[in-house]
């Protein structure tokens, strides 16, 4: 798995950090179709699972490094950036549920 766009964005100053985000987001939901078209506890879904798990906390670790602290430096930003690293909390917590849950479960 290649590492997310925002991470990357940092490495050069031609990748803005918009179009990274932006980029990273279609990769969610490509990864998220990928998973949809696996079926029961197969190794095409364990591998499908694993890519999106990997891939979307790369994604928001970047981007509350990157982007979020940016923001809450500046007073216009910080309402918005509190309550994306919120999200990204419940994010995670939800990625952590469903990283526990069998495989096999339909929904
Ligand atoms: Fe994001």
């Amino acid at each position: 798995m290649a590492r997310c766009a925002v991470a990357q964005s940092g490495d050069t100053a031609e990748t803005d950090i918009f179009t990274a985000i932006k980029s990273d987001h279609d990769t969610h939901r490509a990864l998220l179709d990928r998973i949809e078209d696996t079926s029961g506890d197969s190794q095409d879904r364990r591998d499908a699972w694993e890519d999106f798990y990997t891939h979307v906390k790369s994604h928001a670790a970047a981007e509350e490094e990157t982007f979020y602290s940016r923001m809450i430096e500046k007073t216009w930003g910080q309402d918005m950036a509190r309550h994306s690293v919120h999200e990204h909390q419940e994010l995670d917590d939800l990625l952590e549920d469903l990283n526990q849950t069998d495989m096999s479960e339909g929904a």
